[in-house]
């Protein structure tokens, strides 16, 4: 029985994973690296409740009871009490399996540890720990508290108890979870990475402009938001990480990074978060 949730990050994954599940009424501690980092994703929750209060999706009396089940910490002995850990730190194997060992030995021995990676190997993650029979993926999309789908991603050593327990955790999160093996990129970026990729390719050889491309795709296909929207949205950084672990696994040219999404990424041109990309939100 999941009571407790523990997230790692606070970034806007992480922010976004905290918030769903203390609104869905779990207890939630959520660590970030420093005071300052920890201070930014709490205000970036609690400005989205007040967004909810003003369209009348949540009550005042709601977001009090939402703050007081909701707790920032820098420090992994918080976690002790928690059923189930979600891992939303930076798509970076080095990070994650420095991670791995140190949430072993802060939970509880029935506690599962869950990695919201969009395509890096949870395998390598689990073979870290002495619990990878309790390790496996769930991926939300941006933005986390609103897009309805989660990955759940089963490795080879991931209990089948595990999976029940993570797609019933996901449910009353309101969640629709599916099914998907430990391989780069899942279902979703495995098919969404190409997209992107072409029309930054599309772009970069002259064949339409941007505003072009992105209307072209929203009302062709009726796609919510074009496709350079869509990277600003999600953040150079993280595709780029996904291009590169999926190409990583398959050396599929289709997976390279083109070299504008690369050069744009080495200037610090992250899309939202930055206040930059290929668009400019300053
Ligand atoms: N908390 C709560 N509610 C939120 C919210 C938040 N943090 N952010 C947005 N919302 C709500 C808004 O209140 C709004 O609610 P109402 O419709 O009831 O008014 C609703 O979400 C839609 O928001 P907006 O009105 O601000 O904007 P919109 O109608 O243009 O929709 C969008 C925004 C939902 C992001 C939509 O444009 C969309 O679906 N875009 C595509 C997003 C997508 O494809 N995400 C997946 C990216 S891939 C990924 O994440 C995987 C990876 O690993 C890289």
């Amino acid at each position: 029985m999941i009571k407790k949730v523990g997230v790692v990050g606070a970034g806007l994954m992480g922010a976004g994973i905290a918030q769903t599940c203390t609104q869905a009424g779990y207890e939630v501690v959520v660590r970030e690296i420093n005071q300052q980092l920890l201070d930014k994703g709490m205000a970036r929750i609690y400005s989205a409740w007040d967004m909810m209060v003003g369209k009348g999706k949540l009550t005042q009396g709601q977001v009090e009871e939402n703050r007081v089940r909701l707790h920032g910490t820098l420090n992994f002995a918080d976690f002790a009490e928690c059923d189930l850990v979600i891992e939303a730190v930076v798509e970076n194997m080095e990070e994650k399996v420095r991670l791995f060992p140190v949430l072993d030995y802060a939970l509880k021995a029935d506690a599962l540890i869950l990695s919201n990676t969009s395509s890096l190997s949870i395998t390598q993650m689990g073979a870290v720990t002495k619990r990878a029979d309790k390790i496996c993926g769930l991926h939300f999309f941006n933005p986390a508290p609103v897009m309805k789908l989660v990955e759940v991603v089963q490795t080879i050593s991931t209990s089948q108890e595990t999976i029940e327990t993570v797609k019933q955790f996901a449910v009353s999160l309101g969640k629709t979870p599916v099914l998907a093996k430990d391989t780069a990129g899942f279902i979703v970026n495995f098919l969404l990475i190409p997209y992107l990729l072409a029309a930054i390719r599309m772009l970069e050889n002259g064949m339409a402009t941007r505003d072009d491309i992105d209307e072209a795709m929203k009302l062709g296909c009726g796609y919510p938001m074009g496709p350079f929207t869509l990277l600003d949205y999600v953040g150079l950084d993280t595709t780029m990480w996904a291009a590169e672990a999926i190409y990583e696994e398959y050396k599929d040219p289709l997976y390279a990074p083109p070299p504008l999404l690369r050069r744009m990424v080495i200037s610090g041109m992250y899309g939202r978060k930055s206040g930059k990309g290929f668009y400019d939100y300053q």
